[in-house]
């Protein structure tokens, strides 16, 4: 199905299966595919570098101006530097969580992916929390996904590189969750033009049928 061109928006809680599906998704259209949590993450690292709290936004803020942020294929650099590996570890996922909540870095971040999207030619696979509501409100296509936590908790645990307790991954998904969702700025919500697809019992091509169905559909409408 190459040569289809618009935006698909995934969002949805922690570990549920966005880049899997993003990356599959992408893959079978050709189109470019962007992981919005990885720029959260490599703003956190930055801000744990400099030595400053994640919690405090006008030094966030003036760290994060001078980051620079790079994705290319799902990998994320932070000044020139492959971070991929660091910005996957419990205490960046802590930390992106709390820059994630600061409005001042929500609009650089936001400003930044859809920049990455526009040089691009305005079409690609963008996973996060906030793109169908925020960030492409006009996306042509938008995903909810979801899963049961125990199966978020053991996909995490299962990909994790370091040594961390599966009651501590659940621990930590469930308290970024609830950040995610209770927080003022772009909180985490289903849109009501998103569609929901469930991936507890579903495999990943499965779950890329799904999506490519929509698709399929979207185009019959144009
Ligand atoms: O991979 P996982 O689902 O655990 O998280 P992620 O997508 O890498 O995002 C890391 C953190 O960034 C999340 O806990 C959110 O707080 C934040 N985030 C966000 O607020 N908005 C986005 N569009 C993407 C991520």
């Amino acid at each position: 199905m190459e040569g289809w061109r618009g935006v698909i928006a995934i969002d949805g809680p922690a570990a549920s299966g966005k880049s899997t599906l993003a990356r599959r998704v992408a893959g079978e259209l050709g189109l470019a595919y962007l992981d919005t949590g990885g720029f959260y993450r490599a703003a956190a690292l930055a801000v744990l570098r400099a030595g400053e709290d994640c919690d405090h936004e006008e030094e966030s803020v003036a760290v994060v101006c001078r980051a620079a942020i790079a994705q290319s294929d799902g990998r994320t650099s932070l000044d020139g530097e492959d971070v991929e590996k660091e910005i996957r570890t419990q205490r960046v996922s802590e930390a992106a969580s709390k820059v994630a909540a600061l409005p001042g870095i929500r609009r650089i971040l936001v400003e930044r992916q859809r920049r990455w999207v526009e040089d691009r030619g305005g079409s690609a696979v963008v996973e996060g929390r906030d793109i169908g509501s925020v960030v492409f409100p006009d996306a042509e296509v938008k995903v909810y996904l979801t899963a049961a936590s125990d199966e978020r908790t053991r996909r995490r645990a299962a990909e994790m590189t370091e040594d961390t307790e599966p009651e501590e991954v659940g621990e930590s998904l469930a308290r970024r969750d609830q950040k995610d969702i209770s927080r003022a700025a772009s909180p985490l919500h289903r849109m009501p033009d998103a569609i929901e697809i469930n991936t507890t019992a579903l495999n990943p091509e499965e779950a890329t049928g799904e999506v490519l169905k929509m698709v399929h559909g979207c185009r019959a409408t144009e």
